[in-house]
C-alpha cells in the first residue's frame, strides 16, 4: 500500500487586523480579558475590498502548498475543503477553488466538521491516496468566520478570526508521511456550538420565513471542559496506535481555540507547552483553517524537521475531535 506524504503547505490571511484593543471600541471587552482567558491579542478580517472570500482565501493558500510541492494544478486528483463558513450554501468552496486555481481534473467538495475539519479531510486524503484511488490530493481549511460572527456577542466575537491554510499529499512509496488519523464525533452535544446562518428554524407560519437568526452561538465553559480530556484521550490513543512514547514527539500542532485549552492538554499528556506549536495570539480561533496555517508556518519557521514526528490534534462543533500522527518527509 501507498503511503500519503505531506509534500507542500501554505496559508493565507486576510490583511486587515483588529486587535483587541479594537474590539474594545465595539463590545464591552478589555486586552487584559482576552489575553488572560483566551491568549488571543488579535486576529484578522476579511475584505471586499482585498478580495478575501473563503474560496479567494483557500485559493491563495493552496497555490503556495503547490509551489512548495512543485506539483501543477493539473496533476491534482481531489480537493477536500474543511469549512464551516463557505461562501454559499452551493456550490461547494472546493468546486469554487478547484475553478480559481484551475485544477481541472481534480474533483472537489466540501467538507464540514467543525474546528475538526481538517483533521477529517486528512483521514479521507490519506485513505483515498493508500486504497490508490488518488495520487495527489489537496486539503484545504478555509474560514470566513467574521461572516457567522455576533459583534454584540462579547463571549464569543473576541474568539474568532479568518484565514485558510493548505496540504498537499502525494502518494508514494516510501514508508512515513501520514502514520496514522484518528476522528471522533458526539452530535448529542451539538447545541453547545452552532451558527444558524443559511439555516433557519422551520417557520410557524408563512410571515415567520422572513426572519433568519444568523449568529454563532456558544457554551464556552461547558465546551472547554468537553475539550481537554477529548484532545488528551484521543492524542494518547493515536500515540498508543504507533507505538510512540511522549519523548518521540517533537512538535504538537493543536487546534487553536484558547491557550489555557492547550496548557491543560499539555499538563494531561505530560507534554510540554515549548513542544505545542501556537499562532493563536495572532489569528483567534480560525476553526478548521488553525491546523494547517499553524502547520505551514511551523515548517516555513523551522520548527518542523525531516524525519520528526508531528502529532495533530483537534476539537470543536459537533462535537467533533481528532487527532493524526506525522512522519515530515520534506
Ligand atoms: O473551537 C473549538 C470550540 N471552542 C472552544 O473549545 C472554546 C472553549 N471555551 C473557551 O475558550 C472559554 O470558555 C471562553 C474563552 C469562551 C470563555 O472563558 P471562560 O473563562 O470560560 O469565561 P466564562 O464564559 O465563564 O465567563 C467569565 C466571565 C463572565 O462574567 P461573570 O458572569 O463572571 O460576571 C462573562 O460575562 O467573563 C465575562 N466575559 C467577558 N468579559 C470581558 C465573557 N466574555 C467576555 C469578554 N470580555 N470578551
Amino acid at each position: 500500500m501507498p503511503f500519503a506524504h505531506i509534500v507542500g503547505t501554505g496559508s493565507a490571511i486576510p490583511q486587515r487586523i483588529l486587535s483587541n484593543a479594537d474590539l474594545e471600541r465595539i463590545v464591552d471587552t478589555s486586552d487584559e480579558w482576552i489575553t488572560r482567558r483566551t491568549g488571543i491579542k488579535e486576529r484578522h478580517v476579511a475584505m471586499a475590498d482585498n478580495h478575501e472570500s473563503t474560496a479567494d482565501l483557500g485559493s491563495r493558500a493552496a497555490r503556495r502548498a503547490m509551489e512548495m510541492a512543485g506539483i501543477t494544478a493539473d496533476l491534482i486528483d481531489m480537493i477536500i475543503v474543511a469549512t464551516v463558513s463557505p461562501d454559499r450554501i452551493f456550490p461547494s468552496a472546493g468546486c469554487m477553488i478547484q475553478r480559481e486555481i484551475e485544477a481541472n481534473n481534480a474533483v472537489a467538495f466540501d467538507l464540514s466538521a467543525g474546528c475538526s475539519g481538517f483533521v477529517y479531510a486528512l483521514e479521507m486524503a490519506n485513505n483515498s491516496i493508500k486504497m490508490g484511488q488518488s495520487r495527489n490530493v489537496l486539503i484545504i481549511g478555509a474560514e470566513r468566520l467574521s461572516s457567522v460572527t455576533n459583534w454584540q456577542d462579547r463571549s464569543t466575537c473576541v474568539l474568532l478570526g479568518d484565514g485558510a491554510g493548505a496540504v498537499l499529499l502525494s502518494s508514494q512509496e516510501m514508508a512515513g508521511g501520514i502514520l496514522s488519523t484518528h476522528i471522533k464525533s458526539d452530535g448529542r452535544l451539538w447545541d453547545l456550538l452552532y451558527a444558524d446562518k443559511g439555516n433557519p428554524p422551520l417557520p410557524a407560519s408563512l410571515e415567520g420565513i422572513t426572519t433568519i437568526p444568523f449568529h454563532l452561538k456558544m457554551e464556552g465553559n461547558r465546551l472547554f471542559k468537553q475539550a481537554v480530556p477529548s484532545m488528551a484521550n484521543i492524542a494518547e490513543h493515536a500515540l498508543a496506535q504507533n507505538g510512540l512514547r511522549l519523548e518521540d514527539i517533537q512538535l504538537v500542532i493543536p487546534h487553536q481555540a484558547n491557550l489555557r485549552i492547550l496548557q491543560a492538554v499539555s499538563e494531561r499528556l505530560t507534554i510540554p507547552m515549548e513542544k505545542f506549536y501556537t499562532n493563536l495570539q495572532k489569528y483567534g480561533n480560525t476553526s478548521a483553517a488553525s491546523i494547517p496555517l499553524a502547520m505551514d508556518e511551523a515548517f516555513r519557521e523551522g520548527r518542523i524537521k525531516r524525519g520528526n514526528h508531528v502529532l495533530l490534534v483537534s476539537f470543536g462543533a459537533g462535537l467533533t475531535w481528532g487527532a493524526a500522527v506525522l512522519q515530515w518527509t520534506i
